[in-house]
């Protein structure tokens, strides 16, 4: 899968050597782009970043709007360990996204599954709560 690629190759460019859990995001864009990030950590902990902002991020300064589907590579490969993405990069993903957006994990190796923006942040409050 594209989206599984990218993400796995943005995930080779983490800078973790902190938590050495390395993350890649990649989104495919509501114009069928796909835009990737990986989690950047800081020696100052808290600064850090994860993968799902990077890619976020990346997808806002490209001029992109919409995300379609999400996928995030984790844990290593064969590890089965998987990365649902951080409360707070779920609210960042809502900003972009719908109940219905496909949210797909895999560990590096390929094994996954797939949720919906819905079944990881349900009653969410998102830009049609303030009439956007
Ligand atoms: N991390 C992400 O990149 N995305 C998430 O959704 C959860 C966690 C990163 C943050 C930190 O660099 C490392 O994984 C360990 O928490």
């Amino acid at each position: 899968m594209d989206l599984f690629e990218a993400a796995r190759a943005a995930r080779d460019r983490a800078h973790a050597p902190y938590s050495r859990f390395k993350v890649g995001a990649a989104i495919r864009t509501g114009s069928g782009a796909i835009v990737a990030g990986c989690n950047v950590e800081n020696a100052a902990y808290p600064q850090g970043q994860c993968a799902e902002a990077t890619a976020i991020g990346t997808m806002v300064a490209a001029g992109h709007g919409r995300i379609v589907e999400i996928a995030v590579v984790g844990g290593e490969a064969g590890s089965g360990i998987l990365c649902t993405p951080c409360g707070g990069c779920r609210q960042r993903i809502r900003e972009f996204a719908g109940p219905d957006t496909p949210i797909h994990v895999f560990d590096a190796g390929g094994t996954g599954r797939s949720f919906t923006l819905g079944e990881l942040l349900p009653f969410s409050f998102g830009p049609d709560n303030l009439g956007f």
